[in-house]
């Protein structure tokens, strides 16, 4: 392992995407100083500066069956619900809520409960490549610093919320406004204290369904004051959309309301969106919020086929999201997946809508990468291989011992560029964590 102070040089084949239909592929090098790219060239380029600059740089040399690629970005998953993920899923949302996940996130008052939980999601996420992950925490402050903790210890980029909850439910798993708003100003003071430039605070309303306009309201004010992001959800379930509309008769949509409440902007961050309507897809684009998609969790619950393809062309900015334990994976490559096949079987429903097109497995990596980035507002770090962003990236062994990935004898045509295209393919179809054997966040080795 070396530290993210020193000089490394990869060499090798690297690919990344610049925008959803761009997939960049290049032979050659990422030289690292400090955590950051200080240089990126082709491997002609290589020779000359391997004899100057580069010379006192270590050097890590991939195999032709090795891929350097970006870190992944899961821009919204609940970490205290990991010990429910793959349990209970016999419920729509907001059944599932009361009778799952509120009595299980309850339990992290036990700050000790919370550390040894948080400290293997952050662990399983690491070796599951993402290096960016956007967190709910639950509704205790101490149990959330603790996941902030958990990130800073394992060295991830962490966006991290205490969640927000003043409306009555059965589990009693809720704040008064006034102490919850305190809370939340106090997380967001305590991780801002840490200055640690890979974790930030983020206001956490749970949704409409568990937050009145007054608390949004201030935690509006509170995002406000200290520039913090905001993540929510917003049109996941049917059931969800019209008991928000019952209580907040005087808004005709989900958007409405947490407009109303000011907790829409280009800091924010709200995860499905299976539901909106064309006016609120305009809505949300004017104020410049990004979507979280989340595949696998739309299935699991039931709640919904989201038109992913209709948010990007109406300009919305999508990444990827886990959505543990709605959604049964944790794993980014799992949610790449689950957008192909939930497009897919959209597409089959509709042929002849452009707006239905499936997304392809060149779109996905997007997602999973500069979209996720983007999303999160933090493109300007991480994403894709840029001279001067964040050195977060994975190294890919396609067929890694032991993995899903055989090589046969056989290739189908085609030259080398080729050939690199149907490995990255079948890593994004077949790969899992065993694939993944080196993981890297801001220059410093966390995997592998
Ligand atoms: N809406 C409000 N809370 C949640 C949650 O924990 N998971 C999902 N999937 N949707 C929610
Ligand atoms: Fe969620």
């Amino acid at each position: 392992m070396f530290a993210s102070q020193e000089k490394v040089v990869f060499v090798g084949t690297i690919v990344s995407s610049s925008a959803l239909d761009r997939l960049n592929i290049l032979k050659g090098f990422i030289a690292i100083e400090n955590g950051k790219i200080i240089k990126i060239g082709s491997i002609e380029e290589l020779s000359t500066n391997f004899s100057k600059e580069l010379l006192d740089f270590e050097k890590v040399i991939l195999n032709e069956n090795q891929l350097l690629i970006p870190g992944f970005v899961d821009c919204h998953t609940h970490a205290p619900q990991f010990p429910n993920i793959g349990l209970g899923l016999d419920r729509p949302l907001l059944e599932w809520l009361d009778k799952y996940t509120f009595p299980l996130e309850s339990k992290y008052d036990d700050v000790n409960f919370a550390k040894s939980i948080y400290r293997q999601v952050v662990q399983r996420l690491i070796n599951s490549g993402t290096t960016t992950a956007c967190y709910f925490g639950s509704l205790h402050l101490e149990g959330t610093l603790a996941l902030v903790d958990s990130a800073i210890e394992h060295g991830q980029r962490a966006l991290v919320g205490k969640v927000s909850m003043n409306i009555k439910n059965d589990a009693g798993y809720y704040n008064d406004t006034a102490k919850e708003l305190n809370d939340v100003e106090c997380f967001v003071q305590k991780v801002l204290e840490h200055k640690n430039d890979l974790v930030h605070p983020v206001v956490t309303p749970r949704f409409a369904v568990s937050c009145d306009a007054a608390l949004m309201t201030g935690l509006s004010d509170i995002a406000n004051r200290y520039g913090c992001r905001i993540q929510s959800h917003i049109s996941e379930n049917r059931e969800e959309i019209k008991h928000v509309l019952n209580i907040n008769p005087g808004c005709t949509s989900y958007s409405e309301v947490y407009d109303k409440s000011h907790i829409l902007n280009n800091k924010c961050i709200m995860a499905h969106a299976v539901y909106l309507r064309e006016e609120e897809m305009c809505v949300l684009l004017s104020r410049g919020v990004s979507v979280a998609h989340c595949p696998a969790s739309n299935t699991r619950l039931r709640s919904g086929l989201c038109p992913v393809r209709a948010l990007i062309e109406a300009g919305l900015t999508v990444g990827l999201g886990t959505d543990v334990s709605g959604g049964d994976s944790s794993s980014i490559l799992d949610a790449m997946r689950r957008a192909m096949d939930v497009s897919t079987h959209l597409e089959m429903l509709d042929t002849t809508s452009v707006t239905r097109a499936a997304l392809n497995w060149r779109e996905v990596f997007y997602l999973a990468t500069l979209g996720g980035a983007k999303a999160l507002r933090l493109d300007d770090k991480i994403g894709n291989f840029e001279v001067g962003k964040d050195f977060d990236a994975q190294v890919i062994d396609v067929f890694a011992n032991g993995g899903q990935i055989d090589s046969y004898e056989y290739t189908m045509e085609g030259n080398e560029h080729y050939r690199v295209l149907q490995l990255l393919q079948r890593f994004i179809y077949l790969g899992d964590d065993r694939n993944i054997t080196q993981v890297y966040i801001k220059g410093r080795k966390v995997k592998g």
